[in-house]
């Protein structure tokens, strides 16, 4: 079969990880977690006493920790330095610092660097998710979507992640994550033109996996 680039963006709480990674199990693709490179530079500047209010301090430490994604949609990984980062990028402190720390240019560079470079050794094709794959990171990508859901749809799926958090709580810290992430100057959340838009407010996760299944699958055979 062709090798096919998918890129999936979106805010968070859309169903973008479980979709991508589904669908690139199903389709037998690799699968890339940009948001977990984000958290984990994040963690590593976090651990090693760099201010992550002080884009100085984050640009000359970007180039310092070494992170390795594994591609794997049924078993993806991610390490810092060799360490296993999966559980530390999720906490609390992390997740409020990851917006400054991704807004910082030298950041974007690297990381985007890492994820071509990523896309490009992925023989049988990937599925990249994230805010600006469709738009900056590879615009030639053979299929985008772009993933929507009302704000109170985002913030019901993501307290259902995570254990006693409160809706409006994570309502609010959403909206204010989603703006910071769509309002900085380089590469923000944001639709590409030739992307095709999945407003998930209304869908089952199993629909939105056969929705975008079902795309790829159309466009293979197209090209
Ligand atoms: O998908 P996520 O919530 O794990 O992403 C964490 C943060 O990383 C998000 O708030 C913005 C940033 N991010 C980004 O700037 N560009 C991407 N391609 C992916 C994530």
């Amino acid at each position: 079969m062709e090798s096919v680039i998918v890129a999936i963006d979106g805010p968070s709480g859309t169903g973008k990880s479980s979709t991508s990674k589904a669908v690139a199990a199903k389709l037998g693709l690799s699968y890339l977690d940009t948001g977990a490179q984000y958290r984990a530079i994040t963690w590593w500047m976090l651990t090693n006493g760099v201010d992550t209010d002080d884009p100085a301090a984050v640009a000359s430490a970007a180039g310092k920790p070494v992170i390795v994604s594994g591609t794997d949609p049924n078993h993806p990984t991610i390490t810092v330095d060799g360490l296993d980062a999966a559980g530390p990028i999720r906490t609390q402190e992390v997740t409020s610092q990851v917006s400054a720390v991704s807004a910082v240019p030298e950041v974007r560079t690297l990381i985007t660097g890492l994820q071509r470079s990523i896309a490009a050794a992925a023989a049988g094709g990937i599925v990249v998710e994230g805010r600006d794959i469709g738009t900056t990171v590879l615009p030639d990508a053979d299929l985008k979507i772009f993933l929507t859901a009302s704000p109170e749809a985002r913030a019901a799926r993501r307290s259902g992640e995570v254990k006693g958090s409160d809706v409006a709580a994570t309502r609010e810290a959403l909206i204010k994550r989603d703006a910071a992430d769509s309002s900085r100057k380089t590469s923000p959340l944001a639709k590409a033109g030739d992307a095709v838009e999945v407003d998930t407010t209304e869908l089952t996760l199993q629909q939105v996996i056969e929705c975008v299944v079902t795309l790829v699958e159309e466009k293979r055979a197209a090209g």
